[in-house]
C-alpha cells in the first residue's frame, strides 16, 4: 500500500472512532490518507483528530468554498486510487445504493470508477433488515466491495452481526486487492484509446462516440502493474494517467504512423482505439458552403492499424478490442482470425450502462483456445482485472 492514496469516507455510527485507528494504521502502511466525513460523522469524531492523524484537511462538505477551490469534488474522487468508508451506515449505504450525490461522500463515489470497500457497522437488526440487506446486495452486484460486519458485542450493548471490522483486519483485507503489482514489471506496453477524427474540410469532420475512457484505464492498469506505459490518444478530454507517457494523435492516419514508430521493441500492445475505417479521400481546404443541394462525401478505406502492426517482426503480443452492438462474439472471434492477434476484448457497445462514454463496461476476452467473462463494472476495476489476465496469457504464451 506503500504510496497508495486512499479516501477514507467516515459515516455517523459510533465505530467512527475505529477509523481513527484505521488512519494511524494505513498511514503505518506507506498509504496516504484523506478523510471525507459526513456531517453526522462530525457529530461523533471531530474533524481536528482526522486531520492531525491524516496530516491532511479533512472534508466534510460540498459547499466548502475553499476547499473546493483547492482541490473540487471530481479531483477528489480522481485523487483517490480507492475509496474505503469505515464505518459504513445503513444511511450512507442507502444513499450510495441509489445513487444519491446530496453530500461530499455520496459525490465523490459516485464520481469515481475506483474501487470503493465498505466496512458496515450497526445495530444487528439494522444490518439484518430487508432494506439494508438489498442495499447491500445492489451495492455488491455494482461492483462495492464489503469488509465485513463481524459479529460479536455490539456498542448498544446487544449481540450479533453487525460490528465493523477491526482497523487492522480492514487493512489487511485491503493489502489484499493490491492495485500496485509487478505483473508487468519490465516489459514495455503500448496502448491506444479515444476516438479518431476525419477531417472533411477545416471546420467538420467524421468522428464516433469513443470518449477513450477504457483505454486510459488500462493504460493506468498496466502502469500500475509495473509497465513502461505509452499511450497513444485521439483526441479526448481526460487528464494523462500518472507516470504514462502520452502521444496525441487525430486522424487513423497519424495513430498508424506513431503506432509503427514506436511498436518496435514494446511487449505488447493493445489496441482500444475507435479508428474511424473511412476517410474523405480529399480534405476541402475551405469550408464546404451550405447550398440547395446536398453533398456526396467521397469515403475510402483507412489503414487497418492493428493488421499493420500484427505485421512487424518480431510482432508484439497483440490485444484488441472489438466494439460491436450484435453477434458481439461471434464477430469478436471472426477478427481474431482474420488480424492475427493474441487477444480480443468483445464490447458489447449497445448493452444499456456500457460502452461509450459511460463509466462502467463489461467485457469478454477471447483467445485462440479460451475466452473470459469480465462481468459489469468500473472501467478501471474492469481494466486492472483485463490487465491481470493479459500478463498471465503473455507470461504463459508459448
Ligand atoms: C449514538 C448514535 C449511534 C449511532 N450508531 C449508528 C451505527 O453504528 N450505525 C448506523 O448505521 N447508524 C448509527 N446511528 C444512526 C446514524 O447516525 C444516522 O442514521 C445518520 O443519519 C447517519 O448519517 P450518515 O450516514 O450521513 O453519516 C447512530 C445514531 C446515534 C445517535
Amino acid at each position: 500500500m506503500n504510496g497508495e492514496k486512499i479516501l477514507l469516507g467516515v459515516s455517523g455510527g459510533i465505530a467512527a472512532y475505529k477509523a481513527c485507528e484505521l488512519v494511524r494504521r494505513l498511514r503505518e502502511r506507506g498509504a496516504e490518507v484523506q478523510v471525507v466525513m459526513t456531517e453526522n460523522a462530525t457529530r461523533f469524531v471531530t474533524p481536528a483528530t482526522f486531520q492531525a492523524l491524516s496530516g491532511r484537511p479533512v472534508r466534510t462538505s460540498l459547499w466548502d468554498e475553499a476547499a473546493e477551490a483547492a482541490m473540487g469534488h471530481i479531483e477528489l474522487a480522481r485523487w483517490a486510487d480507492r475509496i474505503v468508508i469505515a464505518p459504513a451506515s445503513a444511511e450512507t449505504m442507502a444513499r450510495l445504493a441509489h445513487g444519491h450525490a446530496s453530500d461530499l461522500l455520496g459525490t465523490v463515489c459516485l464520481a469515481t470508477d475506483r474501487p470503493v470497500f465498505l466496512a458496515p457497522a450497526m445495530n444487528h437488526l439494522m444490518w439484518r433488515n430487508a432494506a439494508t440487506t438489498a442495499n447491500v446486495a445492489l451495492l455488491q452486484s455494482r461492483g462495492f466491495r464489503m469488509l465485513g460486519p463481524d459479529r460479536g458485542e455490539q456498542a448498544c450493548g446487544e449481540t450479533g452481526e453487525g460490528r465493523m471490522m477491526e482497523p487492522a483486519a480492514i487493512v489487511d483485507a485491503l493489502a489484499k486487492w493490491p492495485l500496485r503489482s509487478d505483473r508487468l514489471a519490465g516489459l514495455r506496453v503500448l496502448v491506444n484509446a479515444g476516438p479518431t477524427l476525419e477531417d472533411i474540410d477545416p471546420v467538420r469532420y467524421i468522428g464516433n462516440r469513443s470518449s477513450g475512457k477504457m483505454g486510459f484505464a488500462v493504460a493506468e492498469a498496466a502502469q500500475l502493474a509495473g509497465a513502461d506505459v505509452c499511450l497513444v490518444a485521439g483526441p479526448v478530454n481526460l487528464p494523462t494517467p500518472a507516470g504514462v507517457r502520452r502521444i496525441d494523435i487525430r486522424s487513423a492516419a497519424q495513430l498508424l504512423a506513431v503506432m509503427l514508430a514506436e511498436a518496435p521493441g514494446v511487449d505488447i500492445v493493445i489496441a482500444s482505439a475507435a479508428v474511424a475505417d473511412f476517410r474523405v479521400r480529399e480534405i476541402a481546404p475551405q469550408k464546404i458552403k451550405r447550398g440547395p443541394e446536398g453533398i456526396h462525401l467521397d469515403l475510402v478505406p483507412n489503414p487497418d492499424v492493428l493488421a499493420e502492426v500484427a505485421r512487424l517482426q518480431p510482432k508484439p503480443f497483440l490485444v484488441g478490442f472489438a466494439a460491436e452492438t450484435e453477434n458481439v462474439l461471434e464477430y469478436a472471434r471472426r477478427k481474431l482470425a482474420k488480424k492475427n492477434i493474441d487477444l480480443i476484448a468483445a464490447n458489447d457497445v449497445a448493452r444499456p450502462g456500457c460502452g461509450f462514454d459511460a463509466n462502467e463496461n463489461a467485457l469478454t476476452l477471447i483467445g485462440a483456445e479460451s475466452q473470459w467473462h469480465f462481468a459489469q463494472a468500473g472501467k478501471f476495476e474492469l481494466a486492472r482485472q483485463l490487465i491481470d489476465r493479459i500478463a498471465l496469457c503473455f507470461r504463459s504464451r508459448s
